[in-house]
């Protein structure tokens, strides 16, 4: 069985943040989301992955590399532009062969892995064998209806009208069907070949269509509230490590991950958090469900339930939450203006000043 992984596209799409033009090298817990979908591919035994690469190419080969760290083989498999996931599936025809495959969507994440599913569909080897999760907005989805006995009967792409709040997951297995099902379709209104297009094409043709209600699911929606919730969900899970130096005077609790190269003095972090490599942390708090990354300063500030990129600095500032602050951004306190209040206040006023 081989994978294939998704992570084309013009890069242009609105994203919580413009660190990268790709959005599957936006971090959770100081790891790029791609890298989960690989390590989970790796984990159910997958070796030879090919990943699909438009605009960005050059930057999600720089991070990926030829996939040895993760113990598996990369093939690059360009494409001229995004055209659609069943596009991008007939471009592979010559890496996927006559293999059953996944297909993996890199800016999807998938919380518990596949490994389950990829062994119950090698077992069975339906034609193809869908994910679905509720959400709360099908209509930025593909979406499917399911019959009273769980059966797929339908799926529509970004429906007006969504017929039910299930929404594809980016991940799908198929057998070498769907080759003939990606040749079959016409280009959608929105002028790419829909992978839901093509399996509605082998529900008609009465193959085999599966789908798995999952519950732990994010994609990058462009949506900072839900990106701080699945970076706290993964810092939940971080093994507590001081690869870095700590001084006396600092104090750490929790789960915390102070990586190579880092510095703390006169410090608290309170987990779960992630210290990353190189950065400093001088008299500052640093609190639970906070990543930092590599090369930053957070210096005589607060910072918690926050995450903050690559080379970023933050200094005498109190107090940062539920931020989401850019690579190389500099935080630092307004300037104080010479401040008077000039107050004509009649008999039995109140009023609040913030000073
Ligand atoms: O995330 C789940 C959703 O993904 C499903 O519910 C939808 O049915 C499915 O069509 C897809 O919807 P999006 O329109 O949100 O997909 P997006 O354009 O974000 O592309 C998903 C990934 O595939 C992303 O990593 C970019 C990559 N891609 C996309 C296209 C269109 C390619 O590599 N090539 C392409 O041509």
């Amino acid at each position: 069985m081989k994978a294939l992984i998704l992570s084309g596209g013009a890069g242009t799409r609105l994203r919580p943040i413009t660190h990268t033009s790709a959005k599957q090298l936006v971090p959770v817990a100081n790891k790029p989301v791609l890298f989960y979908g690989i390590e989970a591919i790796a984990d159910a035994g997958i070796t030879e992955i090919g990943i699909v690469v438009g605009d960005t190419a050059a930057e999600i080969r720089e991070a990926v590399g030829d996939g040895s760290r993760f113990g598996v083989k990369v093939t690059y498999i360009p494409q001229d532009a995004p055209l659609g996931l069943a596009h991008a599936v007939l471009i592979a025809k010559d890496f996927l062969g006559d293999d059953d495959f996944v297909m993996y969507l890199g800016d999807n994440f998938i919380v518990g892995g596949i490994t389950g599913l990829v062994e119950g569909f090698r077992s069975d080897r339906p034609a193809a064998q869908i994910l679905l999760t509720k959400v709360p907005n099908p209509t930025s989805f593909g979406v499917a209806e399911l019959d009273a006995g769980g059966r797929v009967v339908a799926l529509e792409e970004k429906p007006k009208v969504p017929k039910s709040d299930l929404a594809l997951v980016g991940v799908y297995l198929f057998t070498p069907a769907i080759h003939e099902a990606v040749r079959s379709i016409e280009p959608s209104g929105r002028g790419e070949l829909e992978i839901t297009h093509a399996i509605q094409w082998l529900i008609d043709e009465k193959r085999d269509v599966r789908s798995t209600t999952i519950s732990g699911y994010w994609k990058d929606t462009g949506n900072v509230t839900d990106m701080l919730e699945v970076n706290r969900s993964v810092l939940e899970t971080v093994e507590p490590v001081i690869e870095g130096t700590v001084d006396e005077a600092s104090e750490i609790i929790g789960r915390v991950r102070v990586e190579a190269g880092a510095q703390v003095t006169g410090s608290r972090i309170v987990g779960p958090a992630i210290i990353g490599a190189n950065t400093v942390i001088s008299d500052a708090y640093v609190g639970p469900f906070t990543s930092v990354s590599e090369g930053c300063r957070i210096e005589d500030s607060e910072i918690e339930y926050s995450i903050v990129l690559r080379g970023a600095s933050i200094t005498g500032v109190r107090r940062v939450e539920a931020s989401l602050i850019g690579r190389d951004v500099e935080v630092t306190p307004a300037p104080r203006n010479p401040a008077a209040h000039r107050l004509v206040l009649g008999d039995h006023s109140k009023v609040q000043i913030s000073s």
